[in-house]
């Protein structure tokens, strides 16, 4: 599917509430069905991603269902308890989610059954070692099936012992992986991240009873450590998701280099170890405040009002990068629109997302005529600020919901009458399945 994205010209105002956050509607579920009552989940986010989470957790007898709760739409979620899944009698489809398969990979090693994952083309081709080698050095028996690191996984589930892994990333996929295997391991697991990142599955294992503890080391690098139990306490139910920041991130960007525009977005997650955008984008010079700071369910949230902005360019490094990693296409678009140089650095790990995400964002800026610099680890663009004039253009979406977005977002700033069309826009359903409406209503 195509989509084609006028420049209006016009402000952007009003409010928007943004579906509900993908890594903790991810762990909500894992988490959940590893416990052993019922939870009711509100603000999940129904996109493909999440519900490829919910395919193969039903694959393994977890009862997940819909319905209407008294004050909305919720899931309800029977937990079968630490050793209740059973082994799946298909090959566990993941789709499009790394997530899906990185957690699962660390959940199914340490089950007393064998399982296979594989899911789409896009997760075939992403690497798994990340997670295959410390797993295999837990005493894992998991390998890929063309010998090559990548999916097809197939996991023979046995006894695992924690071990203590230096990650050389700092990934949550893989950290959680390893604390899910470690729930099960004999002995205490600790993972050390050259940096910290999202500390979602940290959370919500300590909310859920489990001995876990995190701290900086000295030198700046995290340690985490988590000891097995014997079962998982309950959530607090309903359990609240907030709304996705990386979602909220298209709306920030849109309000920010539209003029005249205001919006407020209500209901955003913004757990320090994800608000990285926002550091960016007022160290840009953008008007965006946060309002009603609240905790829900052990995560900060606010609204966030964002107003037009004269935005100057900057540098995004080192430990910011993991705090805002899936918004830096977005952050790409806003450099463009900003005044002089942004360089984007240490983020090589952006090649191995749902698509090369370097050459598909250097790829579509020079397309509308951006002057942009590819580097192995990032990117340096050179934004023209208000005389930005982009070029009418193609832009292949590369089946990466988060480059869809964020062109959508630029394609504003082409003059009225003028337009973008987006390539395999559809791929929006992964993070995000109303993005287009949403779009439509605040535009
Ligand atoms: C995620 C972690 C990040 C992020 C991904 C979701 C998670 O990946 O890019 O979209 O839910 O743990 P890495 O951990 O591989 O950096």
């Amino acid at each position: 599917m195509d989509q084609k994205i006028y420049g209006k010209g016009r402000a952007l105002r009003g409010e928007l509430t943004v579906p509900g956050d993908k890594s903790i509607s991810h762990r909500a579920l894992m988490l959940s069905a590893l416990t052993e009552g019922e939870t009711r989940i509100r603000g999940f986010l129904y996109g493909a991603d999440c519900i490829s989470t919910i395919r193969c957790l039903r694959e393994m007898g977890v009862s997940i269902e819909s319905r209407e709760g008294e004050s909305g739409p919720e899931l309800l979620l029977r937990g079968v308890g630490l050793r209740g899944l059973r082994a799946p009698e298909r090959i566990l489809d993941c789709g499009n989610s790394g997530t899906t398969m990185r957690l699962l990979s660390g959940l199914l090693s340490a089950q007393r059954f064998d399982s296979v994952l594989s899911g789409d083309e896009s997760i075939r081709r992403r690497p798994m070692g990340r997670v295959i080698r410390p797993l295999t050095e837990m005493g894992a028996d998991i390998f890929s099936e063309r010998g090559d690191g990548r999916a097809p996984l197939h996991i023979h589930g046995r006894a695992l012992r924690g071990i203590s892994y230096e990650s050389p990333l700092a990934s949550a996929q893989v950290k959680s992986a390893i604390l899910l295997a470690g729930l099960y391991a004999e002995g205490e697991s600790r993972v050390i991240e050259p940096g910290l990142s999202r500390d979602h599955s940290e959370r919500m294992l300590r909310s859920l009873g489990v001995p876990i503890e995190s701290r900086t080391l000295f030198d700046g690098r995290t340690e985490i450590r988590l000891r097995p139990v014997e079962r998982l306490a309950s959530f607090p139910n309903p359990l609240f998701i907030p709304g996705d920041i990386s979602s909220a991130a298209y709306f920030l960007t849109a309000a920010l280099i539209v003029p005249g525009s205001e919006l407020l977005l209500r209901n955003v997650g913004t757990n320090p170890t994800r608000d990285g955008i926002l550091e960016v984008y007022r160290s840009m010079g953008g008007d965006i405040s946060s309002e009603r700071n609240r905790i829900i369910a052990g995560e900060e949230v606010s609204d966030l009002r964002v107003r037009h902005s004269k935005l100057h360019g900057t540098t995004i490094s080192g430990a910011l990068i993991p705090r805002l990693i899936d918004e830096l296409p977005v952050i790409a678009a806003a450099a463009a629109a900003a005044e002089g140089e942004t360089l984007i650095k240490d983020a090589a790990d952006l090649r191995q997302k749902e698509s090369d995400r370097i050459s598909a964002v250097a790829e579509g800026l020079r397309a509308l005529g951006v002057s942009v610099e590819e580097r192995e680890d990032g990117m340096r663009i050179l934004g023209q600020g208000e005389k930005l004039s982009l070029r009418e253009a193609e832009i292949d979406s590369r089946g990466d919901h988060r480059i869809a977005m964020s062109f959508a977002v630029l394609g504003l700033l082409e003059e009225p009458g003028s337009f973008l069309r987006i390539h395999g826009s559809d791929c929006i359903r992964i993070s995000y399945p109303d993005f287009f409406s949403d779009f439509e209503k605040i535009c």
